[in-house]
């Protein structure tokens, strides 16, 4: 069997302590990752422990390190996107993280850097984009498209064909309908109902979603 692969979590909060707990939750089944700690730019954080882990440093730090893979432990999607701008010049590479809960068929495809935690559900033919996080118990339909960074908070549903495009959040329990495209950078507010497109970096909320 491999060695298990050196990680680091960039993200040291809430997120990140279920990330890791994800990262535990795949070990149980197959030694995957080493867990080398976590990497935060919140100063008071660093030297501190955090689940078991040490808080290494900032992302500056994580820049200078060579071989280990990382992972974008951070709810909001702006903030991944802006750390992986930060990191594309590094000698490091994302890593996926799958909870062992989470079937992924042969014909979905994970970006680097893909989360998806407990229950997640995507069908077939799916694309997930770099740094997409898909949140607990949420569903995606046959040929739906996930630009990078893209957040599904828990229990949301994206039904079959839809595109979010990069930075899209859609809230805990909204509903997205087929074929809808959701514009770059949008929030879909929780327990929404999205049937119409969406233009990019609006904010909608309620049944049916209308940008506020
Ligand atoms: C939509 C959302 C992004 C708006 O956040 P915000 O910009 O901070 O907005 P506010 O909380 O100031 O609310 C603004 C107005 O929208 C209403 N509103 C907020 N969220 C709403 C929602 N999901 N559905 C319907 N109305 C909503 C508020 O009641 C308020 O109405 P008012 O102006 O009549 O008082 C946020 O409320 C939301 O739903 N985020 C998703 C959170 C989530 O799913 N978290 C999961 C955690 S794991």
């Amino acid at each position: 069997m491999p060695e298990p692969t050196p990680l680091f979590l960039v993200g040291a909060g809430g997120f990140g302590r279920e990330v890791a707990a994800l990262v535990e939750a795949v070990n149980t089944q197959t030694p995957r990752w080493a867990l080398q700690g976590f990497v935060d730019d919140d100063p008071a954080l660093h030297d501190t422990d955090v689940m078991g882990h040490p808080v290494r440093g900032g992302v500056d730090w994580l820049a200078q390190q060579r071989g280990p893979r990382f992972a974008l432990a951070l709810g909001d999607g702006e903030s991944r996107r802006a750390v992986a701008d930060r990191l594309a010049a590094a000698d490091l590479q994302p890593a996926a993280l799958v909870h062992p809960t989470v079937s992924v068929h042969r014909t979905v495809t994970l970006g680097p850097g893909a989360i998806l935690c407990r229950g997640a559900a995507p069908t077939v033919d799916v694309q997930v984009g770099p740094h997409a996080v898909l949140d607990q118990h949420c569903t995606v339909g046959h040929d739906a498209v996930l630009d990078a960074c893209v957040s599904l908070r828990p229990g949301a549903h994206i039904s079959g064909a839809v595109h979010l495009e990069t930075g899209v959040t859609v809230g805990a329990g909204a509903v997205v309908l087929p074929r809808v495209t959701v514009g770059a950078g949008a929030t879909v507010g929780a327990g929404a109902v999205v049937p119409d497109d969406l233009p990019p970096h609006c904010t909608a909320v309620g049944v049916p979603a209308r940008p506020q």
